[in-house]
């Protein structure tokens, strides 16, 4: 089994495998350099690394497992071989340099990809996780290294388990909230392939951001948003704040209306289903 997983790895994406993909690859500069390792601490890391080098935009770092994966709110984020870990550095300018609006673009091209090739009946959670019946199958973690205002370059993480059950891989608690492609479709599945149609898709909706502006990204986030409308609770690191979500305003903000109809607009935590018995 553990042979299995590192044969269908090593074969779909070792360095060889990565040149051919960046030929078939259809995108403008997403991709044009990448970089394959087979153990990293954490592709974010790696990818910071790299952008102080001075990598051009659009470069991608993938790993086929990390030692030390990072989630958001300094989470470890486990990351077994057979899981798709990379990150993409950026370095936006102008209406798309917001980091909130970069992370909503990608849980978006995640979301959509994993509809698209496998028919997964996917969800977004604000604010950016993308869930296949309820149970997390892919977070993303955003960074910015910035001088004052401006960010000078920001590094999008994307996790996604894939190849693996998630059931048998996870310690508790996190095994009972999450997911896998292979766990929901019962097979194995090429991670080249995904890797391909996550990367163009990526470049397609960072256009979209970009021409029709980050309204455009939000509303079609927004009909795979299922907790919106419901009651939920936020949680962060000091408070837990309930009421009706009710909308994602233009700067990523969850707008949470309170019994007395006053509305909160929210920019961090961690997002739960107050009728649901998993956390959400
Ligand atoms: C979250 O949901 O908390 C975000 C998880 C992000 C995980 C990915 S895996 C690739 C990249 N490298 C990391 O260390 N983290 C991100």
């Amino acid at each position: 089994m553990a042979n299995d997983r590192l044969h269908n790895v090593e074969s779909m994406l070792n360095q060889v495998n990565i040149t051919k993909l960046q030929k078939r690859m259809r995108t403008q500069f997403i991709g044009k350099t990448m970089f394959f390792s087979r153990k990293v601490s954490s592709t974010n890391d790696r990818a910071k690394q790299l952008a102080v080098q001075g990598v051009p935009a659009g470069t991608v770092v993938i790993a086929a497992t990390q030692t030390h994966g990072r989630g958001r709110l300094d989470r470890k984020w486990i990351s077994p071989v057979g899981g798709l870990w990379f990150s993409v550095i950026l370095k936006p300018e102008g209406s798309v340099s917001k980091i909130s609006h970069l992370t909503f673009v990608t849980s978006l091209a995640v979301a959509e990809c994993l509809k698209d090739l496998y028919g997964l009946k996917v969800e977004t959670k604000w604010p950016n996780d993308v869930l296949v019946k309820g149970r997390k199958i892919c977070g993303i973690l955003g960074e910015t290294s910035s001088t004052e205002e401006k960010a000078t370059f920001v590094i999008l993480g994307v996790g996604v388990n894939v190849n693996f059950d998630t059931e048998k891989t996870f310690p508790e608690p996190i095994r009972l909230t999450t997911t896998s492609v292979e766990k929901e479709l019962g097979h194995k599945v090429k991670l080249e392939t995904l890797l391909k149609a996550l990367l163009e898709k990526f470049e397609r909706t960072l256009g979209l951001c970009l021409n029709q502006g980050f309204k455009s990204v939000l509303s079609e986030w927004k009909k795979y948003a299922f907790f919106l409308g419901n009651e939920v609770e936020v949680v962060d690191r000091i408070s837990t704040i309930s009421g009706t979500a009710s909308d994602i305003a233009e700067d990523g903000a969850l707008v949470l209306r309170s019994k007395d109809g006053s509305l909160r607009h929210i920019f961090a935590g961690d997002l739960f289903l107050r009728i649901s018995e998993n956390p959400r």
